[in-house]
């Protein structure tokens, strides 16, 4: 039996469906390298899990960071792997919808499509990010009507303002919830002097971090090592400690949204504003994000649960859609040349 399949290759986590299922296979985007032999050991969370407890041998990679591949043969190793796993005995029919973020290159796009090609499918259609997004939340962004998206990643946060099917705007921002964890870190060394590992603070984040100010004390213990003993060392931290960290990511988000706004025509923004920001993205589950946004802008959110599966799910919907029509496909075939 052949299968057709959508894609998401997040800086965090590879996301597969399988066209007609409703089922969601995800997986951290790692491998492991053996140094010593040169050889890739594992992917997915068997690599994941050795994050941490591995050797100096082992190191830890994550081949696709921000949409754009940086290790081809990790990442083609870990794609092959991937589509294993979730095709079973199954043949691939050679197509697939692609999640492609805004505002990567066209040389990034290619490599990308490259990949996909190398892992066994060979007819390749893309989606913006936002698109996806805006699909998989449940939007109709065939209708005449302005709609915009944030989707807020671990390694990058993509913006779309688009109507009747086609972008009118997108960007693409650094700011994004791998950067958060980047500044748990920093705040346990100059704070405590223990220096902890990126899996830990970005667990210390998705408990702890909250938008506005919480109601209930939380505790999250940071477990790493001392800097000025080099000991293990452990630190209990409170969700009041990460708040002005927190606030402040929270403002910046909004600024990114005012900026894109801004930029988009009058008629657009008022639809957005009788219809609502859609947020997805991990790293829009930040407790009271959304709240935040609503009060700071005066315009309402709409944030879908499990907002991290938007995208996919946005893939695997416009599947249907080119099925359906083609004409009026929210997908574009990919070139198999460089342009
Ligand atoms: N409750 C939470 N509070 C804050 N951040 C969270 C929460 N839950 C998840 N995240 C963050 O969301 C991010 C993962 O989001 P997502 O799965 O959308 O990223 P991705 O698709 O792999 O990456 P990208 O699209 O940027 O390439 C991680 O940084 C994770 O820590
Ligand atoms: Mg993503």
């Amino acid at each position: 039996m052949n299968v057709d399949i959508a894609l998401d290759f997040g800086s965090n986590s590879t996301r597969i469906m399988v066209f007609g299922k409703d089922e969601i296979f995800e997986e951290p985007s790692a491998a492991a390298y053996d140094v010593t032999g040169g050889e890739l050991i594992a992917f997915g969370k068997e690599a994941f899990d050795m994050i941490g407890r591995t050797s100096d041998r082992i190191k830890i990679i994550y081949p696709i960071e921000k949409g754009v591949v940086t290790d081809f043969d990790a990442a083609l190793a870990m794609t092959k792997y991937f589509l294993r796993k979730v095709t079973s005995k199954k043949m691939l029919s050679g197509r697939a919808v692609l999640n492609i973020p805004e505002g990567i290159s066209d040389l990034e796009i290619y490599n990308l499509v490259s990949l996909v090609n190398f892992a066994g499918i060979k007819k390749v259609y893309l989606i913006n990010t936002c698109k996806a997004a805006l699909i998989g939340a449940g939007c109709d962004i065939l209708a005449p009507r302005g709609r915009f998206c944030i989707d807020i990643g671990a390694g990058s946060t993509k913006l779309g303002v688009m109507s009747l099917g086609s972008d009118s705007s997108v960007r693409r921002a650094e700011l994004c919830g791998g950067a958060l964890d980047d500044l748990v870190i920093k705040y346990a060394k100059t704070k405590y002097n223990l220096l902890i590992g990126r899996h830990t603070a970005r667990l210390a984040k998705e408990k702890l971090c909250s938008a506005r100010e919480p109601s209930d004390l939380l505790f999250y213990k940071l477990k790493g090592r001392n800097i000025k003993t080099g000991l293990p060392f452990a630190v209990e931290i409170s969700n009041f400690e990460l708040l002005s960290m927190s606030e402040n990511f929270a403002a910046e988000i909004s600024l990114l949204i005012q900026g894109a706004l801004n930029g988009a025509r009058p008629e657009i923004v008022s639809d957005i504003y009788t219809n609502g920001i859609v947020i997805t993205g991990g790293a829009s589950d930040m407790t009271d994000l959304d709240r935040y946004i609503e009060t700071r802008l005066d315009i309402k959110t709409v944030h879908p649960e499990n907002s991290r599966l938007c995208v996919i799910k946005g893939c695997e919907r416009a599947f249907a859609m080119l099925k359906n029509d083609e004409k009026l496909s929210p997908l574009r075939l990919a070139s198999t040349k460089m342009s």
